[in-house]
């Protein structure tokens, strides 16, 4: 009798004490993903959504027994909207998580939130080296623009181009690229003859390309935000700087997957270096194309959908690795030092700088079946940001 009664107690205990926990593992995970859907930066929203949408439904929208919640808000691309957006969603949403981040001032208005609430910031786009620095609970699945620079510093001088200008918009990863491309470029016995810089906010290119004709260095280095490179392609063929013997050069981000399409045959021969190619020949990423594609009435994913595609990854496997029980920490814990094939390769999130580590690729324009490509020619491996090496 006396066994039995213990039992029963310890029984009810166990309940009790499971009760709240049940509770709490069944309440929605909820991810407050901040971006750009309107504004000079609407491209990068629009690919991050599509492909968090695109990852949910591809793993299903519960995870260790939480239900995900992804609640999308759209900071206009201005970063005080960003960080007023962040706020509400940790006091009146109290998200698990923040991601998102389309350009480096809205991460680093959000960095200090993050900190101050200990909520993982997952940086999805904002390429700027520093930004991981600015809190330690951010963990980034773009790219750092060091990281893409260095490998053209390293490329031109060994194909001919002895002489560069560079021109890039003047703001954190602008200032980065030019920084790592033109320090690397001189290491290799390279001349920067001028670096210009324009506006981030409706910049207009004609003037600076009129200096860079007069210049007439072997080559352009460029760096422009996502979304903007179409317009620097359409003035580069318009002022004939190309008939003038002036090659182009740039990161990734110039002949951006989104809008490389519409470029035209200008653009043909273009070479960057970069993390993502929508061509990057991988079973893996044949798929991600495909059901990206599928999923957006023929949209073609840009290396900021792929940063949202991991963002989302990063996000449920820590969730996982908590077993459902989430909090800043944990999760922080669970994100650090993961090593995942991505649609653009092997990544890892580096533990101590929780900043990503992937390879780098040199891409060529091409056109394969009547579209154009960046098209892949060479890689170096496992590059980490050279931001961090100091
Ligand atoms: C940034 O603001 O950090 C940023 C935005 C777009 C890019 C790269 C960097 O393509």
């Amino acid at each position: 009798m006396k066994r039995r009664h213990l039992i029963q107690v310890c029984g009810l205990t166990a309940v009790a004490l499971a009760a709240p926990l049940a509770l709490a593992q069944s309440a929605p995970f909820k991810i407050g993903l901040v971006l750009p859907m309107t504004g000079q930066q609407a491209s990068t929203g629009r690919q991050i959504e599509a492909a968090a949408r695109l990852y949910m439904a591809q793993n299903g929208d519960t995870v260790a027994g939480r239900k995900i919640e992804l609640i999308v808000k759209d900071d206009t691309s201005l970063p005080d909207v960003t960080k007023r957006l962040a706020q509400e969603l940790i006091v009146n949403d109290k998200v698990d998580v923040l991601a998102g981040m389309g350009i480096t001032p809205s991460a680093m208005a959000t960095a200090p939130l993050a900190t101050q609430s200990k909520t993982p910031l997952v940086v999805m786009a904002a390429a700027t080296s520093s930004i991981t620095n600015a809190s330690p609970y951010i963990v980034r699945t773009s790219f750092t623009l060091p990281q893409v620079s260095v490998a053209m510093g390293d490329w031109a001088p060994k194909n001919g181009i002895k002489s560069v200008v560079t021109l890039v918009s003047d703001y954190g990863p602008g200032n980065d690229a030019e920084k790592y491309f033109s320090e690397r470029f001189a290491l290799n016995g390279g001349k920067v003859i001028e670096k210009l810089r324009v506006p981030l906010r409706n910049p207009d290119f004609a003037p600076f390309l009129q200096k860079v004709r007069d210049a007439k260095p072997d080559a352009l280095f460029v760096f422009v935000p996502s979304g903007a490179g179409a317009a620097v392609m359409k003035q580069f063929a318009e002022r004939g700087m190309d008939k003038a013997g002036i090659k182009l050069i740039a990161t990734g981000d110039v002949t951006d997957d989104d809008q490389l399409n519409d470029m035209g045959d200008g653009a043909l021969g273009v070479v960057t270096t970069h993390h993502y190619s929508a061509d990057h020949n991988s079973a893996l990423n044949k798929k991600f194309v495909e059901a990206f594609e599928k999923a957006n009435k023929g949209m073609r994913p840009n290396f900021m959908g792929v940063g949202g595609y991991d963002g989302m990854r990063v996000i449920y496997e820590a969730l996982k690795s908590t077993k459902g029980k989430g909090g800043g920490d944990a999760l922080l814990a669970g994100m650090k030092g993961q090593v995942f094939e991505s649609p653009r390769g092997q990544v890892l999130i580096d533990a101590q700088t929780r900043d990503i580590v992937q390879d780098v690729y040199l891409r060529k324009v091409e056109k394969k079946n009547g579209q154009l490509y960046n098209v892949e020619f060479d890689v170096i491996k496992a590059v980490k940001d050279p931001g961090k090496e100091k």
